[in-house]
């Protein structure tokens, strides 16, 4: 199974899952645990790039970067990891870049970037999307303090430096995403406790399974 969880910064992506790896592992099940941008080889180089904000990329840039780490990840890491037959969880993929680079910088059409998507993502699509919902101004409160504690502020910030306009777009965009596909895209509040959140993840996720 290809689970992915979007949603803003500050979200609780990591927390779930963290968590839900755990759950995997804990059924028996071969589970890698994954996430865009940078992961593998190039997508190391490609992070640390895109989420530095001393970067001055332009928006076509900044998206060709993003599908160039989906294409080298899909293809050294998600596909071979399916085709194993392990479970694949994956913090944030190709919705991530629709509300980004097409609902938040406004700027590219929307089939297009599904098509963008689809050569990048070897067109493996997502056999569910997890999506955490929050009000961008708690949920950034959250990132920033998060990074200010990792002291990663100055390196990795690009994004969180946007506006909150930039961000309640993304947020209003992942909601607009989910509405279109609501077989695969399950929205969550994501101001419920952690715990809570598992709880909601793990029986979607455990009726899936079965079914
Ligand atoms: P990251 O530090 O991983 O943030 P988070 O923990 O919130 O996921 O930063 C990833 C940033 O990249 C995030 O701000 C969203 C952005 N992004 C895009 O703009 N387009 C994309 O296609 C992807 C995958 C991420």
């Amino acid at each position: 199974m290809f689970i992915t969880v979007e949603g803003i910064e500050g979200s609780g992506k990591t927390t779930l899952l963290t968590s839900l790896d755990l759950w995997f592992q804990q059924q028996g099940r071969k589970t890698i645990l994954t996430r865009e941008p940078g992961s593998g080889y190039l997508g190391k180089k490609l992070r640390s790039i895109l989420l530095n904000p001393q970067e001055q990329l332009s928006r076509e840039a900044e998206l060709f970067l993003f599908l160039a780490d989906r294409a080298q990840h899909v293809a050294d890491i998600i596909r071979p990891a399916l085709d194993r037959g392990d479970d694949v969880l994956c913090d944030r993929f190709t919705d991530s870049t629709l509300a980004y680079q097409g609902l938040g910088r406004q700027f590219f059409n929307e089939q297009w970037l599904r098509q963008c998507n689809n050569i990048a993502s070897l067109a493996i699509r997502p056999d569910l999307t997890l999506l955490l919902d929050m009000d961008p101004g708690q949920a950034l409160e959250r990132a920033r303090s998060r990074n200010m504690r990792a002291g990663i502020a100055e390196a990795e910030g690009r994004f969180e430096a946007e506006s909150i306009e930039f961000h309640r777009r993304i947020r209003e965009g992942f909601r607009k995403i989910a509405q279109m596909e609501p077989e695969r895209i399950i929205m969550f509040d994501a101001s419920l406790s952690p715990q809570d959140l598992l709880t909601l993840a793990i029986s979607i996720i455990s009726a899936r399974l079965k079914g």
